[in-house]
């Protein structure tokens, strides 16, 4: 079989309908946004506990004395009047009493295709807007000063609220439904893992991606290979090889097609509890909490295999671009020795990636709630550009899926997969990493598998189009 000279993909539907129809993709929607809802229920709750910490706190002083100087309202009062805070005025129209048909539309966008497209109108409206439920308010945001305050500048004023609980079956008490001292903990003892691994990579994906090669030609039937379970099958292999040391190809594979369905199905159980907030209990089917025992590694794993499988369709839908690739890495030693020093020669491939990860964002969506009364630098006054105060409680959604199709950041092209635009250096530049462009989430939160997770999809890129340079889309595959 001449595969190598006539290969073709076929991955199925557009890529943007595809990421947007998987479960997990759902999860990461998280649609947080109906998590937001309940953040803005426990906002008066949340001020009743500052009143009695605040009294806690300085036990020293008269607690009438004390309550009667600063109550919580004035104490927002004053950071807002020392920022001179204005108002955000957008905000998210709804028909029903207490904005219920706008939780009946998070629910129908949680089980339609393209969940992060379908959101375009809610983040569309401004910058920074409100929505309303049960009388109180959260926030919608896709600024990049505030996305950047979220992450980073104030990464202290925020935490996880409720979406903590959400996870918490799926995620134990791991990394992503942590906060504080307990998650700095946690993320020491995974950056050490990382660290040790790291120094294997990318040797230690070789035999790896060697079951990858070696698959595609298995795969095909009259030349046509379906890479989507491919592609899934080896993020599963690298990323379990990371966390537990032992790749998944080396399971038996009835336990692999175990984890893989046990996987998706925790995922999507998690998306319905993500929006059902503080009431996450209510849904707990013993079908979830199996699927939840079984596997022990989330949103990471989630984020990163779908990312590689659109790297490929988009590689596959544009001769130009897989044309510039195959000159640049013809570089690159065949054989499979491949360092990472060879890796980081090649411009073009880390145009590439940082291009679908524009498109594609590790963490589309986002929702944090603030610990603490706390000011965004932009969203406020007439013209959106004066500072908001946030209260303690609000929960702020923020779409880095929408940021990064923002126009006067990248362009009245923004929404077109065009590798060619990082080339110069200027956009990242202009972008600002951790505020225009979030990749791989920012801050101290940024994602600990950033390099593992590029050097991955470097190292497995370069090794299929080796095998298979002609490799090209199937004929009838929507383009
Ligand atoms: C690609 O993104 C990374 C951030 O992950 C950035 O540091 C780098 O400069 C970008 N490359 C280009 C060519 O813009």
């Amino acid at each position: 079989m001449s595969i190598d000279h006539n290969l073709t993909a076929a991955i199925g539907a557009s890529a943007e309908d595809r990421a947007g129809s998987y479960a997990v993709m759902h999860v990461l929607a998280a649609t947080v946004i109906v998590a937001l809802f309940s953040y803005i229920f426990t906002q008066r709750r949340g001020r009743k506990k500052v009143s009695q910490k605040s009294q806690e706190s300085c036990v020293h002083m008269p607690r009438t004395l004390l309550t009667s100087l600063v109550t919580p309202r004035q104490l927002e009062t004053a950071i807002a009047e020392q920022h001179n805070c204005k108002p955000v005025i957008p905000f998210v129209p709804y028909k029903w009493p207490l904005a219920l048909d706008l939780l009946k539309r998070q629910y129908y966008i949680l089980f339609s295709d393209n969940t992060f497209e379908r959101l375009t109108p809610f983040f569309d409206l401004a910058g920074t807007c409100r929505i309303h439920l049960f009388g109180n308010t959260g926030y919608f945001t896709t600024d990049p000063e505030n996305i950047e305050a979220i992450l980073y500048t104030r990464f202290d004023d925020y935490g996880l609220g409720s979406r903590r609980l959400a996870f918490f079956s799926l995620l134990g008490e791991g990394i992503f439904g942590q906060d504080g001292p307990a998650w700095k903990r946690s993320r020491e003892l995974i950056r050490h893992q990382f660290v040790r691994v790291q120094k294997q990579i990318p040797e230690a994906f070789t035999p790896l991606v060697d079951e990858l090669v070696s698959g595609i030609a298995e795969a095909a039937v009259d030349e046509q290979v379906d890479l989507k379970p491919l592609m899934y099958q080896f993020t599963l292999a690298t990323t379990t090889m990371l966390l537990f040391g032992e790749p998944h190809s080396s399971m038996a594979k009835e336990e692999r097609d175990a984890v893989r369905d046990n996987f998706d199905y925790a995922a999507f159980g998690c998306g319905i509890r993500v929006r059902l907030a503080d009431v996450a209990w209510l849904y707990n089917p013993a079908k979830y909490r199996n699927a939840c025992r079984a596997n022990d590694f989330g949103e990471e794993a989630a984020a990163e295999k779908y990312a590689f499988i659109i790297d490929f369709f988009h590689l596959v839908r544009n001769p130009v671009i897989l044309e510039r690739l195959l000159e640049e890495i013809a570089s690159v030693p065949t054989g499979g020795d491949i360092t990472r020093d060879q890796i980081q020669r090649l411009p073009f491939l880390r145009c590439w990636l940082n291009e679908t990860l524009r498109l594609y964002p590790t963490l589309p969506l986002n929702l944090r709630s603030a610990n603490k009364p706390t000011v965004l630098p932009r969203g406020g006054g007439s013209d959106g550009r004066s500072p908001v105060l946030l209260p303690k409680g609000a929960g702020i959604t923020h779409s880095v899926y929408h940021l990064h199709r923002l126009e006067s950041i990248y362009g009245p092209d923004s929404r077109v997969y065009r590798p060619q635009r990082w080339e110069d250096g200027e956009l990242i530049r202009k972008a600002r990493l951790g505020a225009g462009y979030v990749d791989f989430n920012a801050g101290p939160r940024l994602c600990l598998g950033k390099d593992f997770a590029l050097m991955e999809a470097s190292y497995a890129i370069v090794r299929v189009l080796q095998a298979y340079p002609s490799i090209r889309l199937a004929l009838g595959t929507p383009n």
